[in-house]
């Protein structure tokens, strides 16, 4: 039997088509899925779009793989992953590799490579983002995981992702957790984003009074500018969308509570650690939970507010995409000086200008606009934040106007819209030469002693307060 270039197990969706993906490009794929049936049904199905090397068991898709053994996990993250991870280690020899392309934490991935380091095998977390579309056609990938697997899968995972201007989004992200860091914080950004657009749509419905479809007709002339990018193409689609049992808008029929599978809240989580104010990402994954408060939403109803009556003339539209995009910029700024803190953390030796690279294609959160980014740090690696680029510092200088409009009149009419007003909030905050974190300093030395420092000479201070109020060295 002709033994197989590499090898998926787990034949839901995603990984069903990364296999055909992997045919596709000429590789023998083994495959192999807990219940037999769905791996016969993705032969039978697709048999013809190349070689699959079908297993009923983990030792006979082991044995069917050529060595160095490349072995691709893709079953749901959690307890389950580790479960398939130690049968294919007892099965594997020293030299072979498994890949996690689930949304495994970075954590767990950092202490499985490790562990099966020790044990002479490589273990690669690989964040893969597009969705089943993307996993069939042409993902984002991103591999972390030794230089040495990377010689042996690099090729074969550029090969299948996608591609813009001829270069693969695909390339070694860095060592042990890194490519699963990175894949969790495009999964904040998508949280961001994604509020973003919400809260466009929500202020531009309630103060105009637009319909959904008008809505849609916005979005996409939007993507026809600056603001290109899959999630304002698809947001025009859904607001376009006619439910077919009641006639109405789709938006109209779909309960307003957003749902989320972990990765935007770990973002957060690990930026609170890192000491990054990803407050873009934040307010996107609050936002998530306040809408999945019913009861509590019930109890607030009676609240008063401002009538949430149309205020603003056509002029709004254009505010409103001006604003979108300079906080865009801040969201994004955000995300990658996450990246940029966890690097030196964990001492992975990010590429930004890279990152930016690979998401401009395959993955959700695909953007034009990543093409700026890369050229940002392609100007300056070292570039301290995004808003610092010239390019993006005009940008934000030429929409600050419109943005602090498009703010105002959210609080005018009552429209919540915590990712435009915490994303200006943070543009005014980074530029400003002092802050009232001076007084918060004394407060904390008034009731903690916790000290401070001052403008004037080195040191560490402490004041008196319950006494004479003399500062002293502390
Ligand atoms: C991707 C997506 C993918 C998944 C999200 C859903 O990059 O292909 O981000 O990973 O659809 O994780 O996330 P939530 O359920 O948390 O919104």
């Amino acid at each position: 039997m002709d033994l197989a270039d590499i090898g998926v197990t787990g034949l839901a969706t995603m990984g069903r088509n990364l296999a055909r993906n992997l045919a596709r490009h000429g590789y023998a794929v083994a495959v192999h899925n807990r219940t037999y049936v769905r791996t016969q049904q993705l032969v039978k199905e697709f048999g013809g779009e190349g070689t699959f090397v079908p297993s009923e068991d983990l030792a006979a898709f082991v044995a069917s793989l050529k060595r160095p053994r490349r072995a691709v996990i893709m079953v749901k993250a959690g307890a389950g992953t580790d479960a398939v991870i130690e049968q294919l280690a007892e099965l594997m020899e020293p030299g072979d590799m498994i890949v996690d392309g689930g949304n495994a934490h970075f954590e767990d991935t950092r202490r499985r490579e490790a562990a099966l380091r020790e044990r002479g095998l490589h273990f690669v977390g690989t964040g893969i983002s597009g969705g089943e579309e993307g996993a069939l056609n042409g993902p984002s990938i991103m591999p972390g995981g030794s230089k040495e697997s990377w010689q042996a899968l690099g090729p074969i995972l550029q090969d299948i992702a996608a591609t813009v201007d001829g270069v693969p989004c695909c390339v070694h992200v860095g060592p042990d957790g890194a490519g699963h860091f990175v894949k969790m914080v495009h999964n904040g950004i998508e949280y961001s984003d994604m509020q973003l657009i919400a809260e466009s749509y929500d202020l531009l419905r309630q103060a105009l009074g637009a319909t959904p479809a008008e809505l849609a007709s916005v979005f996409r002339e939007w993507n026809q500018g600056e603001l290109d990018s899959y999630l304002i193409e698809i947001t025009a689609e859904v607001l376009d969308q006619v439910d077919a049992e009641t006639g109405k808008p789709f938006v109209d029929v779909v309960v307003d509570q957003a749902e989320q599978k972990g990765t935007g809240r770990w973002t957060v989580q690990s930026a609170l650690d890192l000491g990054v104010p990803v407050t873009g990402i934040a307010e996107a994954v609050f936002a998530r939970a306040l809408s999945g408060h019913p009861e509590q939403r019930a109890a607030a109803a009676p609240l008063r507010g401002p009538a949430l009556s149309g205020t603003g003339g056509r002029e709004l539209v254009e505010q409103v995409r001006q604003a979108l995009y300079a906080s865009k910029i801040v969201a994004y700024a955000q995300g990658f000086d996450q990246m940029a803190a966890a690097s030196r953390e964990y001492g992975w030796d990010l590429d930004l200008g890279a990152m930016a690279t690979i998401w401009r294609g395959g993955c959700i959160i695909r953007a034009k606009f990543l093409d700026r980014i890369r050229a940002a740090y392609d100007a300056n690696p070292a570039l301290p934040t995004l808003l610092a680029d010239p390019t993006f510092a005009g940008a934000l200088d030429a929409a600050q106007e419109a943005w602090r409009r498009v703010v105002t009149t959210a609080v005018e009419i009552g429209v919540p819209t915590p990712g435009f007003s915490s994303a200006l909030a943070y543009y005014d905050g980074l530029r400003r030469d002092r802050l009232p974190a001076a007084l918060v300093q004394g407060l904390r030395d008034f009731f903690g002693a916790h000290t401070y420092h001052r403008v004037d000479k080195e040191g560490v201070f402490h004041t008196d307060w319950s006494g004479d109020r003399t500062e002293r060295p502390a």
